[in-house]
């Protein structure tokens, strides 16, 4: 079978290594399609390939239906938001994703960027700490429950909103579990958002919710942009003149906010939760193990297009 890995932020050399030793050892070519300017390029790059290892690259409709040889794609990481999950289910393509492999990469940058913040983006002026503050963790799935054992280590009491985890389930993980998110809100200093791109999750932090937040508020969001409401972030940041918003992924009014709001706002210039060659080696080497054991033994276990 042909195997390709197309991603437009490159893994580490290391790790890309790797997964061509386990593709080619499982008995499968292998090829590497980096820094790809355009759809066309992944169009053309897919057609007569297998199998397809992605990161947060667009996997549209028009790109399966350019590979009618496809049996399987891979996105190496957790959030699959990026591949259409239809078009592959009517092409007959089995879509899986390697969860947990890169999340403590992931839960690592959610704590840098709100010690960023309390320390007014490390700029000499007074700052706060985070030891005796209260963490609300907004989805507590892999990176959530890293989240909330690094800030427990750190001092500060963690509370956790999921609604698909029962409260017994989130106090097992030593958190106190709140069961709206108004309540996650009113009573946590922080926040941190971990939950992945839905119908029901789409802008569903706005202004209404941010406003419940104490004062000093910190929004942390390192999981999707379109989570956050735009509109609603911008009027609350207007509003409240406290509060403040770090994120991994830029939202698209970004250059506009920074200027009316300054270092009361900031995102990473690239998304870069999962950038680090640890996180990088074990969602890749995850992805091409995965491929190589559906081809060999037809296990499907993480498939997410059921
Ligand atoms: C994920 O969903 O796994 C993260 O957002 C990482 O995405 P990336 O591999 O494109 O950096």
């Amino acid at each position: 079978m042909k195997v390709l890995l197309a991603t437009q932020k490159p893994f580490s050399a290391q790790a890309v290594e790797g997964i061509a030793k386990i593709i080619r050892e499982g008995g499968h070519s292998f090829e590497v399609l980096e820094k790809y300017a355009s759809e066309a390029e992944l169009i053309e790059a897919v057609k007569d390939v297998n199998a397809l290892i992605v990161r947060s690259d667009l996997v549209t409709e028009a790109v399966i239906k350019a590979a009618p040889e496809l049996k399987i794609v891979v996105r190496a990481g957790a959030g699959f938001d990026n591949i259409d999950l239809q078009a592959a289910t009517s092409a007959g393509v089995v879509v899986m994703n390697t969860p947990g492999q890169n999340a403590n990469a992931v839960a690592e940058l959610a704590i840098a960027l709100m010690i960023f913040m309390v320390r007014n983006q490390f700029t000499p002026a007074t700052g706060t700490e985070i030891a005796g503050k209260t963490l609300g963790i907004q989805g507590f799935g892999n990176v959530g429950c890293l989240i909330a054992a690094k800030a427990a280590a750190l001092g500060m009491k963690v509370k956790a909103y999921d609604p698909v985890r029962s409260a017994e389930d989130l106090r097992s993980y030593g958190v106190e579990p709140v069961e709206s998110l108004e309540r996650l809100y009113s009573e946590c200093n922080y926040v941190s958002l971990n939950v992945p791109l839905l119908p029901s999750t789409e802008g569903l932090v706005g202004d209404r919710l941010l406003g419940l937040m104490p004062k000093g508020g910190v929004l942390v969001n390192t999981a999707r942009k379109e989570v956050v409401n735009e509109q609603g972030l911008k009027k609350a940041l207007a509003e409240r003149t406290d509060l403040k918003y770090a994120t991994d992924v830029a939202p698209d009014n970004y250059a506009q906010l920074r200027e009316e709001f300054g270092l009361r706002i900031y995102a990473n210039s690239k998304k870069m939760g999962a950038q680090t060659s640890e996180a990088n080696i074990n969602a890749g080497y995850a992805a091409a193990r995965q491929i190589v054991d559906f081809f060999a033994t037809g296990n499907t276990k993480f498939q997410v297009n059921r």
